[in-house]
C-alpha cells in the first residue's frame, strides 16, 4: 500500500530559559493508506509534540520544528504556506485530543458546532449541513442524533463528547486522522466502543489513523503497526504481531512486561525502574542505557541507529544488541556490567 505520511528526521525543540528541550529529536516513521499506526511510549517521550508538529500547531515560541520532512501525499508539510496548511488541517488531516471538553465550545449546542465544521469544510448550506451532522452522529453510534444536536456539551457524557469530536473530525472525510490519547479519559467499556469506531472508520472510509496511546492493550486491539518512542526518538517499529511476539528493544520488552496479564497467577505489576532522562542530562550514547539491564560499553559511548532487523516484516530497532556492525556477542559479554561512565 502507498504511504500517505512519511515523517523523516523530524526534530522539534523548545527553546526555554532553562535550555533547549529536544522533545522530538530525529523521528522517522511511515503511515500507509488505510493503516492504523500506534505510537506508544512513556509520558514525555514526545508523542504529542510529534503529532502537533505534523499539524504545524507547535506553540512558537518557545517551540520550533528545526529539522526533517513531513511528506503528506508527496508534499512536504513543513514547506507549504500557512494558508495551504490551514486548508489541509481539517480537510485532509484531522486531529482529536484526549479531553474533548477543551475542543468543544460550552456555549453552543452540539448541532451548531458540527454544522459550523461541515459548512466550513464542505461549503454547503445550513439545512444540508444539519442533515449531514445528524448522519455523522449516527455513523459514530450516537442514539437519537436528531435530539442530541440541540444539547450543550455539558449535557453529554465523556464518551458521547468524544464521539461528537470524532464526528466533527470525520465531517470532511479526512485522509488521515490523528488521535492523541482519544480514550484515556474514558471508562473501559466506552473506550472499547470508541476503538471499535476507529476501526470501522478505517474499514469503511479507508482513513489512515495515527493512534497515540500509552496503553499497549489499546495497541494490541486496534493497530496494524506500532512505533515505540523513547526520549524523542523511535526505538522500535514493527507490525503488531511481531512486536508483541518478538520485541527486540529492552525498553519494549520492559513495556510489555508491565502489561497486566489476564491469565495465570496474579503478580505485582512490573514497571521499568527509573525514568526518562531529563533534557539537560541526556546520556551521550543510547538514551535508554541508564535504565537498561543489558547496557554494555558501546551503549554508553554512542547512539545506535534505527536499523532493519527483518526485511520481511520491516521490523526496525535502535539497539546495539541488534546491530551487525558490532559483534552482538561482544556486547552481550559486557552487558550487565553496568558501564557507568
Ligand atoms: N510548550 C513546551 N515548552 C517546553 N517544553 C515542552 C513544551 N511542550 C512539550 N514540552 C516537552 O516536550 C517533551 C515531550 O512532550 P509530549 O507532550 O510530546 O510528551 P507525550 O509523549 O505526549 O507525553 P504524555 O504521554 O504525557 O502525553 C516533554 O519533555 C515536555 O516537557
Ligand atoms: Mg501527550
Amino acid at each position: 500500500m502507498k504511504p500517505i505520511l512519511e515523517v523523516r528526521g523530524l526534530k522539534t525543540h523548545f527553546f526555554t530559559d532553562a535550555g533547549v528541550v529536544r522533545s522530538v529529536d530525529g523521528v522517522d516513521f511511515t503511515i500507509k493508506q488505510g493503516e492504523i499506526l500506534g505510537i506508544v511510549g512513556e509520558s514525555g517521550c514526545g508523542k504529542s509534540v510529534t503529532s502537533l508538529s505534523i499539524m504545524r500547531l507547535i506553540p512558537s515560541p518557545p517551540g520550533k520544528t528545526v529539522g526533517g520532512e513531513i511528506m503528506f501525499q508527496g508534499k512536504n508539510l513543513l514547506a507549504v504556506s500557512e494558508k495551504e496548511m490551514r486548508s489541509i488541517r481539517g480537510n485532509e488531516i484531522a486531529m482529536i485530543f484526549q479531553e474533548p471538553m477543551t475542543s468543544l465550545n460550552p456555549a453552543f449546542r452540539i448541532g451548531a458546532q458540527i454544522c459550523e465544521a461541515i459548512q466550513l469544510h464542505l461549503g454547503i448550506g445550513r439545512s444540508q449541513a444539519r442533515q449531514r451532522a445528524v448522519e455523522l452522529l449516527r455513523e459514530v453510534g450516537i442514539p437519537r442524533p436528531e435530539q442530541l444536536i440541540f444539547e450543550y456539551p455539558h449535557q453529554l457524557s465523556g464518551g458521547m463528547r468524544q464521539r461528537v469530536m470524532i464526528a466533527m473530525a470525520m465531517a470532511c472525510r479526512p485522509k488521515l486522522l490523528i488521535a492523541d490519547e482519544p480514550t484515556t479519559a474514558l471508562d473501559v467499556t466506552i473506550q472499547a466502543q470508541i476503538l471499535t469506531l476507529m476501526r470501522r472508520i478505517r474499514d469503511e472510509a479507508g482513513t489512515s489513523i495515527m493512534l497515540i496511546t500509552h496503553d499497549l492493550g489499546v495497541v494490541a486491539e486496534t493497530c496494524d503497526r506500532v512505533v515505540v518512542m523513547y526520549a524523542g526518538k523511535v526505538i522500535e517499529e514493527a507490525d503488531v504481531k511481531t512486536l508483541f511476539k518478538n520485541p527486540k528493544h529492552p525498553y519494549t520488552q520492559g513495556l510489555l512486561q508491565s502489561v497486566p496479564k489476564l491469565k495465570g497467577p496474579r503478580e505485582r505489576l512490573y514497571s521499568i525502574p527509573g525514568s526518562i532522562p531529563v533534557p539537560h542530562a541526556m546520556p551521550k550514547g543510547c538514551k535508554f542505557a541508564p535504565r537498561c539491564p543489558l547496557a554494555g560499553q558501546a551503549c554508553w559511548e554512542s547512539e545506535p541507529e534505527l536499523l532493519g532487523v527483518d526485511e520481511r516484516t520491516l521490523h526496525h530497532v535502535r539497539c546495539w544488541l541488534h546491530h551487525d556492525s558490532r559483534s552482538a556477542a561482544d556486547l552481550v559479554k559486557t552487558a550487565g556490567k553496568g558501564g557507568t561512565t
